[in-house]
């Protein structure tokens, strides 16, 4: 059912960290939202259940953004329960660390899984279904700038999404749908913390000049940017959102 003036969105990888941000950014804007994720359905739900006690409308969706089936599922879902369709936000991702070598080829093959085939999936289905005015957003990574040692796999993965979103901008000539990726720097998430001692975390902190971590609020209020009014001529764009970190 589609209420006046509603937009809908919807936003994978959002149980938890940015997504959970973007999510919740999204509803006070005015939008339905649909959160999907992983496992973690508990978490899902309290995202569901904060934007319904702001009076906003959500839904939780589990499933995995490398699967076709589910993808499909979900913008079906989304449209059946929502009525419409605006916004894509893809923040489902994964960081699997691990140096080049022979062994660690399968942390390249499942951080691409997630990573890129889950963006590939989730744009293509997002370019089939909006309409004009809709917004694509994915997300890189500032650290693909850092190249440091361990970050292979997802630096590949995030190289290669920033790659798709150029190319979509560009099949999707004519329609006046916007594709950009936000690539934010060290946000205090649980993907940043986890594996990291405190002296680790403190170091990269400093690597901005602000000298500290972002917030997912702060990756989620560029976000709002993008799928809102006043981005609507950003369009085939990397905006990195990190404190000025390079
Ligand atoms: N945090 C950072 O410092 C940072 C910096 C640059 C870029 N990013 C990017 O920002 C995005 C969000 O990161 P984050 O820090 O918010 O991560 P996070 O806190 O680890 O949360 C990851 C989210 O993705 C979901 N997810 C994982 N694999 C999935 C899959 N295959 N299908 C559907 N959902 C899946 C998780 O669901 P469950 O809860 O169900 O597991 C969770 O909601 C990622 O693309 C990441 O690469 C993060």
């Amino acid at each position: 059912m589609t209420h006046t003036n509603e937009r809908v969105a919807i936003v994978t990888g959002a149980s938890r960290g940015i997504g959970r941000a973007v999510a919740l950014k999204l509803a006070a804007e005015g939008f339905a939202v649909s959160v999907n994720y992983a496992g973690n359905t508990q978490r899902a739900n309290d995202v569901v259940a904060e934007i319904e006690a702001s009076g906003g409308r959500a839904m939780a969706i589990q499933g995995d953004v490398a699967d076709p089936a589910t993808v499909e599922h979900l913008f079906a879902a989304t449209q059946e329960a929502f009525g419409r369709l605006d916004v894509v936000v893809n923040s489902a991702g994964v960081l699997k660390m691990g140096n080049i070598t022979t062994e660690n080829v399968e942390v390249l093959d499942s951080t691409l899984a997630t990573n890129l085939r889950g963006n590939w999936l989730v744009m293509a289905k997002a370019a089939e279904t909006l309409s004009e005015g809709g917004r694509i957003i994915a997300f890189s990574s500032s650290v693909l700038g850092k190249s440091f040692p361990g970050y292979g796999a997802y630096i590949a993965s995030k190289a290669g999404v920033e790659g798709l979103v150029k190319v979509l901008a560009n099949e999707l000539r004519g329609r006046e749908i916007a594709v950009n990726a936000v690539a934010p720097g060290p946000v205090a998430t649980e993907m940043f913390f986890e594996g990291k001692t405190h002296e680790q975390v403190a170091q990269i902190a400093a690597l901005a000049p602000f000298g500290r971590l972002g917030q997912p609020e702060e990756v989620a209020d560029v976000v709002a940017f993008l799928a809102g009014p006043q981005g609507r001529w950003v369009n085939g764009q990397v905006l990195r959102v990190n404190g000025g970190m390079v």
